[in-house]
């Protein structure tokens, strides 16, 4: 999808932020792969509007490359300035860096977006150094009846079918192309503290698949959002499974 075609940049990181806990979570997580490297240097494919990139470097002493082909998401990513962060407008098809500068690539939810995953593979494997390390974030078509807007909109059941990958083709996938699976994981993931919070964060519509329903369909679900809210405790956080992979280059 060309983000650059919608509206979603303005709305991305008020519809997608993390609580600072939760960005610690995953941060921890991807961090086991590059623990022991000095100053890793890690490129966040498909950085969107940077909601990891500045994170990577603080947390993790990296420099970071932050790739993606929107100008308007790399205008947000650019507006949060960090020295450590070099950003750069590229495809994951066709990278401008050279061989094997890279110890870490780490994709967030981008992953179903590339028109030629083989390719990325490829170039993912010329830019890692030798045993470098893929860290992948992805939703798959196994967990669609975890993802918590689903009930609310069930018209994204089939797009969510049509183009999400399934968890045995993304391992195939990399195994084809020279990469071993290190570690697949299920994390709960909080997409909101309570469902008031979340509802008020698809109101962006920042997000790929809702931006494809019709304004009434969409409407309609958030509306039904908007009636659980009202009836669910305030303290009851809004927890999705998101699939995190490890693959290391052969
Ligand atoms: C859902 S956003 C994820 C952004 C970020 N990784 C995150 O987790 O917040 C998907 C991003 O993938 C980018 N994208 C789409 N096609 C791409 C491609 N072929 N190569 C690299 N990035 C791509 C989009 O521009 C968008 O910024």
């Amino acid at each position: 999808m060309d983000y650059d075609k919608t509206d979603m940049p303005r709305g991305y990181d008020r519809g997608r932020n993390y609580s600072a806990a939760q960005l610690e979570r995953w941060i921890s997580i991807i961090s086991q792969s590059v623990r022991g490297l000095a100053t890793p240097t890690i490129l966040d494919l498909g950085c969107g509007t940077g909601r990891y990139s500045t994170a990577l470097a603080q947390h993790l002493g990296a420099r970071v490359i932050a790739s993606d082909p929107s100008q308007k998401m790399l205008a947000q990513a650019r507006s949060k300035r960090d020295p450590r962060v070099t950003y750069i407008r590229a495809r994951g098809e066709f990278l401008p860096i050279r061989d094997k500068l890279v110890d870490m690539v780490f994709m967030s939810m981008v992953f179903h977006h590339f028109n030629d995953r083989i390719q990325v593979l490829q170039e993912c494997h010329r830019v890692l150094r030798k045993r470098g390390f893929v860290c992948l974030r992805a939703g798959t078509v196994e967990q669609i009846e975890n993802y918590a807007y689903v009930p609310f909109f069930p018209q994204t059941r089939p797009l969510l079918q049509r183009t999400l990958d399934s968890r045995g083709f993304i391992e195939a996938t990399f195994r084809d192309r020279g990469f071993d699976l290190d570690r697949h994981q299920l994390v709960p993931s909080e997409a909101a503290q309570n469902w008031h919070a979340y509802a008020e964060r698809l109101g962006y519509r920042a997000d790929s698949i809702l931006v494809q329903l019709s304004d009434r369909d969409f409407d309609g679900g958030l509306e039904a959002v908007r009636r659980h809210a009202a009836t669910a405790p305030r303290d009851q956080p809004v927890v999705e499974l998101i699939d995190f992979f490890v693959f290391r280059s052969a």
